[in-house]
């Protein structure tokens, strides 16, 4: 079976690539956010994943806004990236795991998602830098020590889905998981946020308490901050800031007892709060063996 061995959750800035393309990661600027991922890197050593299910939002590269699914899951062999216009490297392609991503179709149409299933979809940002800052020697030579299926949240044109909905994907994607029957280990990703706000009056908004609130949250309780609607979302977190969806799904994903083992938070990234979290999963099948 496989197995749910924990969550990484970190912010995906563009300008994180032109960092690394730079051999910038130890720039006064940059290192307080790049030191967050040592921690990571021994993480992943240790725990040794062979898939990772990436929550993410597409910004433009996919899906415009002329056809933009609320929730699309890829079920490709391989997924390219392309040049987004952030004059950041275009990223090389990433291995899929097509058996994986279509027992989580069968699984989540059965349980009432509606998912658009992409087998093929160009990856961006939201994706590859995420994948550069855990695995940074593999982004390097293409050489990734993990498959991925990415699943895509709209965060981009409203009407959103909400942080409940999400964490109830995420929720139906971890049990899916668990039934896949060959032995993986499976990390869950999930990408954006914290708050922030790219453009119109409140440009560059940040909300540290509110981002403290949000990561205590993700730790604890998930559902202590499902109360919130998009609009207040977007009130607290800034217009980018409700990417936290996808922070939320990847919680949902994780369905063992959850321990939180390391937590980053940085401002700025660019225009954001930059955090990274990693959480382990004890799965429950687990626990009900020991
Ligand atoms: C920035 C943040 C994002 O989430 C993104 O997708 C693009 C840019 C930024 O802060 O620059
Ligand atoms: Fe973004």
């Amino acid at each position: 079976m496989a197995e749910i061995i924990g969550g990484v959750a970190t912010t995906h800035v563009p300008s994180i690539g032109g960092a690394i393309a730079n051999n910038k990661q130890n720039d006064p600027y940059w290192k307080p956010f790049f030191s967050g991922f040592d921690y990571v890197h021994r993480w992943l050593a240790d725990t040794k994943p062979d898939v990772a299910v990436v929550f993410y939002n597409d910004h433009g590269l996919n899906f415009f806004l002329d056809k933009l699914p609320t929730f699309a899951i890829g079920a490709a062999k391989e997924y390219r990236n392309e040049d987004e216009g952030w004059g950041i490297p275009v990223s090389h392609s990433v291995t899929g795991h097509p058996a994986v991503s279509w027992h989580l179709i069968n699984a989540l149409v059965a349980d009432d998602f509606d998912m658009t299933v992409c087998q093929e979809m160009l990856v961006d940002h939201a994706v590859t830098i995420p994948l550069a800052l855990m695995w940074p020697t593999a982004a390097k030579t293409g050489q990734w020590p993990v498959r991925i299926v990415p699943v895509e949240i709209n965060t981009v044109q409203h009407p959103l889905p909400s942080l409940a909905r999400c964490l109830k994907l995420g929720r139906s994607i971890g049990r899916a998981l668990e039934s896949f029957p060959e032995n993986l280990r499976v990390v869950v990703i999930g990408t954006g946020g914290l708050s922030h706000q790219l453009d119109g009056e409140r440009a560059g908004f940040i909300n540290k308490d509110f981002d403290k609130q949000c990561m205590d949250a993700l730790a604890k309780e998930p559902e202590a901050i499902t109360r919130h609607s998009i609009h207040d979302l977007v009130e607290l977190a800034g217009a980018q800031g409700v990417e936290l969806l996808n922070w939320m799904a990847m919680r949902g994903a994780l369905t063992g007892a959850v321990t939180e083992v390391h937590r980053n938070y940085h401002i700025p990234v660019s225009n954001t709060a930059g955090a990274t979290m990693v959480f382990e999963n004890r799965p429950t099948a687990r626990l009900r063996a020991a």
